[in-house]
């Protein structure tokens, strides 16, 4: 039974009532009921608002995909490199199957080892903590095995080039490779040898679109929605993957972006991708509902771009005075790994009640569930 339903049995009204007040018909309201139908956001923020927030936009999500035997999806692609070229439908089915999967994380023994005779190999050429283990994790709670390649000890190391490590690779009939490499385009290079599903864990400073997807799924389940919201990234523009699949996501999604950096980490042209471009907090923030911070990624830069930690922090630094700026409800994202007190102040990072990195990392693994599922599924 859906918790609306139960609020409704439990206040003793009938749901011809609520439907009245809901302005929408009682064969509607038992339409997302019964999880066939998920309410429009004015609707969703209606119920919210008059069961005071008993009842959480998402319970409209998990319920309708828990009921669900079948999933029909949009998104028929074989892998995933970019946002790019991606449309709002596609997206969507990706989000709205990790919520799927998202509920089925909160229990172990609820772990669909479903593709157990499966194989996906990590390929990282640069570091990772998170992404890594997201993707390993995501593999293994659908009962896949997984193959993390060392690189530091791989034929790598003697000379072999990227195009014959894929190749070789390819030949173990793998069925996900996953790929992070500091160059842009290595992915799609590496696609095009391959037979298996090719997803980009990021390239170099061009796209990482699982942490755009679930960027996207904590900002909609937080929110309500995507569409016709303030949306603020903030920092070393310039060297970030994150912040150009963020972009392209949040626009095909119908939110505003603006890009918030000192002149020289803004890259020159970004504003054709739909954001508006400024160079301090004070104007950047104005009305935004969501705050993304990115660190310095002093990996990919040549030469210094800041004058000092300190400094940057005084004029880029996220903290509590300049968070005002934004919405009063406004919330703060990182992709982490978070630089304390350099990018974000290391207090506000820890306030659970503004601040969501933790929840980016829990539902980093649905997101990549739902990508890998896909991929596998596109390919029969
Ligand atoms: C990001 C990345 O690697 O692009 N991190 C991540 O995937 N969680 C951002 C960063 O390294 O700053």
């Amino acid at each position: 039974m859906h918790d609306l339903d139960k609020w409704i049995i439990d206040k003793g009204v009938s749901r011809k009532s609520i439907a009245n007040d809901l302005k929408i018909s009682e064969a509607t309201l038992s339409r997302y009921l019964s999880g066939e139908r998920i309410p429009k956001p004015e609707i969703m923020n209606k119920i919210v608002n008059f069961t005071d927030g008993q009842i959480k936009p998402e319970s409209f999500y998990f319920f309708k995909k828990e009921e669900q035997s079948f999933f029909k999806s949009n998104f028929s692609n074989k892998n995933l490199l970019g946002i790019d070229g991606l449309n709002e439908k596609e997206i969507t089915s990706l989000l709205d199957r990790s919520e799927h999967f998202s509920r089925l994380n909160e229990n172990i023994f609820n772990h669909p080892k479903k593709y157990n005779n499966r194989t996906l190999i990590n390929l990282f050429f640069e570091d990772s903590t998170r992404t890594k283990t997201s993707f390993e994790l995501a593999a293994k709670r659908l009962g896949m095995n997984v193959i993390n390649m060392q690189i530091e000890t791989s034929s790598i190391r003697k000379g072999e080039s990227l195009i014959d490590t894929a190749m070789t690779l390819n030949a173990m009939h793998p069925d996900i490779l996953v790929i992070r490499h500091s160059l842009s385009g290595a992915p799609y290079l590496l696609a095009d040898k391959v037979n298996c599903g090719v997803i980009n864990a990021g390239d170099g400073q061009h796209e990482h679109p699982t942490q755009a997807l679930l960027d996207a799924l904590v900002i909609r389940r937080r929110k309500g929605k995507i569409k016709g919201l303030n949306v603020a990234i903030c920092g070393d523009i310039a060297h970030s993957r994150v912040a150009r699949s963020n972009i392209k996501l949040l626009s095909t999604m119908g939110a505003q972006v603006n890009l918030i950096a000192p002149k020289n980490l803004m890259p020159s042209g970004i504003e054709s991708l739909g954001a508006k471009i400024y160079n301090t907090m004070k104007t950047g923030l104005q009305n935004v509902d969501i705050v993304m911070i990115l660190r310095l990624q002093h990996e990919r830069m040549q030469g210094s771009f800041i004058p000092s930690p300190r400094e940057y922090f005084r004029f880029y630094g996220l903290d509590r005075d300049k968070l005002a700026y934004a919405k009063n409800n406004a919330l703060v994202m990182h992709p982490g790994p978070i630089n304390r007190g350099v990018e974000i102040d290391s207090e506000l990072a820890d306030d659970i009640d503004r601040t969501l990195i933790l929840e980016q990392v829990e539902l980093g693994v649905a997101i990549r569930m739902s990508v890998i599922e896909h991929l596998i599924n596109n390919k029969n």
